[in-house]
């Protein structure tokens, strides 16, 4: 069995994560953690009846552990994190906090200097489609931003077979409100999110654009938008490639993705829609082209924030990192 501790268990990642461990056959939970609700039960703070015991970080013990998953805001995890990785476990965060390679990049998107670069250096960025044998290895693995997994994932077959013509691209993404975590905000007050679609932080200002970039290696224009639902991502994403490319060309780059237990391409013609992926793992893709002279096509991705954006990915860099089947838990 894999001994895990859980950081931040009453944020909507960290239910997403205990619900998921307790369908993982080889998941034993040591420890959840919280804040304000330590000492109550998980069914004190959420519609549950698992009554797992919320203990305070202080009291946490992670060298009693395997693996600890941070589900903490970005910004506060590296304590924690240096804590865990220095009693001998191995930390998976699902904060931002060791996403980016380059502290010069923390600092110009987060405003301060990284409080531990030499960390940054080592952390893997845990998308398993595109890190697989580095995650197996890894101490330390920086989980992906929810909106970067979408736009990423339906990137990357176009990048790795060079045929991004414009080194820009547009991704307009749409998010339910559970994107921005269980702290009340007005934004996302059922008042003010119900029956309303708005979009915020577009244009080059959104921190997730700083991943995005960085695995993909493009400019990117980002545009996300609050949609009334509570989970669920669904990019909408302009790509110009080489001029004349033809669409099976196009799709053919995909094919890497064609032993990958949750990414899956549709049939040409067919796009993904939010409730193909919600409550599964699994990123879904869709292309179309729409001039193909001009090389222009728009490739469509849906996932589940909190699943494969989030803590379903998690898990299946935890299967990877102790060496188990990828998909367990996750089916
Ligand atoms: N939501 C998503 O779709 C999503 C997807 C990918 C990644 N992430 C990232 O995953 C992390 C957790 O997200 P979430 O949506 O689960 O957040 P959340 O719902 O706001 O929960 C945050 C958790 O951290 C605790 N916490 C808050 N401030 C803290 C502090 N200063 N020190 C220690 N603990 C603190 C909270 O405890 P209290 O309940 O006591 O406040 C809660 O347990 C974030 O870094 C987020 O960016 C989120």
């Amino acid at each position: 069995m894999i001994r895990i501790g859980i950081y931040g268990a009453t944020g909507y990642t960290g239910f997403e994560l205990i619900n998921l461990l307790q369908r993982h056959p080889q998941a034993q939970l040591v420890f959840a953690t919280a804040r304000s609700a330590a000492g109550k039960t998980l069914a004190d703070v959420f519609p549950t009846t698992l009554d797992v015991p919320l203990i305070s970080a202080e009291e946490a013990d992670p060298a009693a552990t395997d693996v600890v998953f941070c589900c903490l805001p970005h910004g506060t995890t590296v304590p924690t994190v240096q804590q865990a990785l220095e009693a001998g476990t191995r930390v998976i965060d699902l904060s931002a906090d060791f996403r980016l390679r380059r502290a010069e990049e923390y600092a110009r998107w987060y405003g301060n200097p990284h409080p531990a670069p030499e960390l940054l250096a080592e952390a893997i960025y845990g998308l398993p489609e595109c890190y697989r044998a580095a995650i197996r290895a890894a101490r330390l693995v920086a989980n992906p931003g929810c909106y970067p997994t979408s736009v990423i994932l339906a990137l990357h077959p176009l990048v790795r077979a060079g045929l991004p013509a414009d080194q820009t691209i547009i991704a307009d993404s749409k998010s339910g409100v559970s994107g921005a975590g269980r702290s009340l905000s007005l934004k996302t007050h059922f008042g003010e999110a119900h029956e309303n679609f708005s979009a915020y932080n577009i244009g080059h200002s959104h921190r997730h654009i700083a991943e995005m970039e960085q695995e993909t290696g493009l400019h990117v224009i980002f545009s996300p938008h609050l949609l009334p639902v509570f989970r669920g991502i669904l990019s909408t994403i302009y790509v110009t490639v080489t001029p004349g490319t033809d669409p099976d060309i196009v799709r053919e780059a995909y094919g890497i993705f064609a032993d990958e237990p949750f990414v899956q391409l549709l049939p040409a013609g067919r796009l993904p829609e939010l409730r193909h992926a919600v409550h599964t793992n699994r990123c879904i893709l869709g292309i179309q082209p729409v001039d193909v002279a001009a090389g222009r096509y728009i490739v469509v991705a849906v996932e589940d924030n909190l699943i494969k954006g989030a803590s379903g990915q998690a898990v299946q860099n935890m299967n990877l990192m102790f060496g188990l089947d990828e998909t367990l838990g996750l089916r």
